[in-house]
Formats: structure tokens, C-alpha cells, sequence
């Protein structure tokens, strides 16, 4: 039997710094920069340059780190601390990305984005999914079959919790969701009214390793996990940032929706960049007027 564990992350991480007073051109972004009592940074990851190169090439004084195969780009938005950091693709690359970006910029918040595949066929190429929920899809414990017995991904229905609060259970079995950080989602609904590229609506958003083109695994996977789109990070840094306790949001462009003979479009990767910097601006004023 499996059963939902539900979790948010808590409590935002800022510093009491306040810049000196500025002076120059009225409406340098350097400028709003010195005015705003300063955040910590937030963090926007994309896993490949079609996901993130557009966010960076928006910052202002930007530079570039490179942390093993991890790059940085550090800088301002609209005169709000920045980091753009592109994770490379899966699990790993992302758990090890957003360890990296928390131990090393300490940010406010962590935002992953990009493109990803539509489970729903209410669902469309160009509509956003704010994860309301991010899930693991790729972890579960398959019922025994003996040699020859063969293999039946649609009969993998118990899920491999990989957090239990019982490490002394071997096979803790529960689907662990992570859910969208509060105030994210308020910013993320704030930067709806300028999305005219599709519906931006909250859903289930799952991640794996795979990429699933077999239309019955993915009308299992919406039915038991609730799915609204797959990919295959979102999860991993909803998982690191949990244990972290920094706040989390997953945002999905559709790429691609098999469901409804969605083809895949890659200017869809530039569409979520765009959102998502509107994303982390209203997040961003937000904590800076609470401040
Ligand atoms: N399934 C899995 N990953 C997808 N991505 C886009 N569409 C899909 C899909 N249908 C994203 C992943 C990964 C890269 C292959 O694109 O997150 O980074």
C-alpha cells in the first residue's frame, strides 16, 4: 500500500547588510542594486544551455565560476543577486549542482527550470507547470519474477522512498513529494499575467533518469504518481534542498507531449528562462519589502 508524505521547505536564509547610498544615473540597474537592502542570492538552474545561457546573458555584472563540470554565473537582475547555474542533465548532475550552489552562495531560495514532457494531454507544448509538487519517478522496488519470468515496468507500482525517517527499513516503500515553496508559488502566479506563450498552471512535476516514450508507462505514471510532466532534475535538487532547508520551486515548460502529438520545440527553453527571471524578480521584491 503506499501512502504520501508531503513536505515543505521552511524558512529563508538573509543577511542584515544593508550598500551605502548610491549616486550617478537614475535608472542604472547598479543603482536599484546599492538602494535594495541586500538578499542573498537566488539561484535559477537550467540543465542545458538551451535552459539557462539566456537567464546569463541577462545579469549584470556578471562572472563566471566554474566548480568541477558546474558553471556559475554570478550577478545581478533588475539590480536583485543572481545566481544563473547551469547543472548539466539528471539526478546527479543536479543533486551535485545545487550542493555545490548551497554550500558556496548560501542563496535565499533555489529555482530549477527548463523543459520537460507532457504527461497530461490537457496539457500543451509551451504551457508552464509550477510544482506544486516535485516527485521521484525513477525509484521503486519491482515484484519478484523469476528467471525467464520477463519484465513489466507497468506492474512497478511499489515506490522507493530514498529520505525515510526509518533508515533501520531497507525498503522504506512510499511516493515522497516535495512540495513547491509558498512563497515561490505566489511569485510564480505574479508572473503569470505576462506569460502569453501558454497557460501557466500547478501540477505534479516527476523526475528520473529515463526518458519515457511509451505511452502506457506514462498514462501509469500520471494515473499513480499524478504526474503533469516529466524530466529529470527537479526532484533530485527538491531532495537536496530539502535537507538543506532552503526554499524550492520546480517550473516546466513543455517541450514535447507525446500524450497529444505535441512535437518538441526548443524555443520553449528561452519561453521558461523568460518566465522564470519574472519568477525570481517578484520573489526577490517581495523579500526585499518584508525586509
Ligand atoms: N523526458 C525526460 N526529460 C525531458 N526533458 C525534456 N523533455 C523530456 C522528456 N520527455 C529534459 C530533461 C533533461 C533533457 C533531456 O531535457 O530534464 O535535462
Amino acid at each position: 500500500m503506499m501512502h504520501f508524505k508531503r513536505f515543505m521547505g521552511i524558512a529563508s536564509v538573509c543577511t542584515a547588510l544593508f550598500l551605502s547610498a548610491c549616486n550617478g544615473d537614475g535608472d542604472s540597474n547598479s543603482q536599484q542594486a546599492q538602494e535594495k537592502p541586500q538578499l542573498q542570492p537566488i539561484v535559477i538552474q537550467g540543465a542545458l544551455p538551451i535552459e539557462s545561457e539566456r537567464m546569463a546573458s541577462k545579469l549584470d555584472s556578471v562572472t563566471v565560476e566554474t566548480i568541477g563540470g558546474w558553471t556559475f554565473w554570478k550577478g545581478s537582475y533588475k539590480g536583485y543577486p543572481m545566481i544563473i547555474s547551469k547543472t548539466r542533465m539528471g539526478m546527479s548532475n543536479s543533486a551535485a549542482a545545487t550542493a555545490i550552489a548551497i554550500q558556496h552562495y548560501q542563496p535565499i531560495a533555489i529555482i530549477n527550470q527548463g523543459t520537460s514532457g507532457g504527461h497530461d494531454p490537457d496539457l500543451h507544448v509551451f504551457d508552464i507547470v509550477l510544482g506544486k509538487y516535485t516527485t521521484n519517478i525513477g525509484a521503486f522496488k519491482t515484484p519478484y519474477q523469476p528467471i525467464n519470468g520477463g519484465s513489466n515496468s507497468l506492474t512497478w507500482d511499489e515506490a522507493f522512498d530514498v529520505l525515510p525517517e526509518d533508515e533501520s527499513d531497507p525498503e522504506p516503500i512510499a511516493i515522497r513529494k516535495f512540495e513547491g515553496d509558498p512563497a515561490l508559488l505566489v511569485a510564480a502566479y505574479k508572473a503569470k499575467a505576462n506569460y502569453s506563450k501558454g497557460q501557466v498552471v500547478e501540477g505534479t512535476i516527476g523526475s528520473a533518469d529515463v526518458w519515457n516514450n511509451e505511452l502506457d508507462r506514462i498514462n501509469f505514471l500520471h494515473s499513480t504518481y499524478g504526474t503533469s510532466v516529466e524530466e529529470m532534475e527537479a526532484a533530485s535538487v527538491a531532495q537536496i534542498a530539502y535537507q538543506f532547508k532552503v526554499p524550492f520551486l520546480g517550473i516546466r515548460v513543455l517541450s514535447n507531449n507525446i500524450t497529444n502529438n505535441g512535437a518538441y520545440d526548443p524555443a520553449t527553453g528561452e519561453a521558461c528562462q523568460d518566465y522564470v527571471l519574472d519568477v525570481a524578480e517578484h520573489y526577490m521584491k517581495a523579500k526585499t519589502e518584508t525586509k
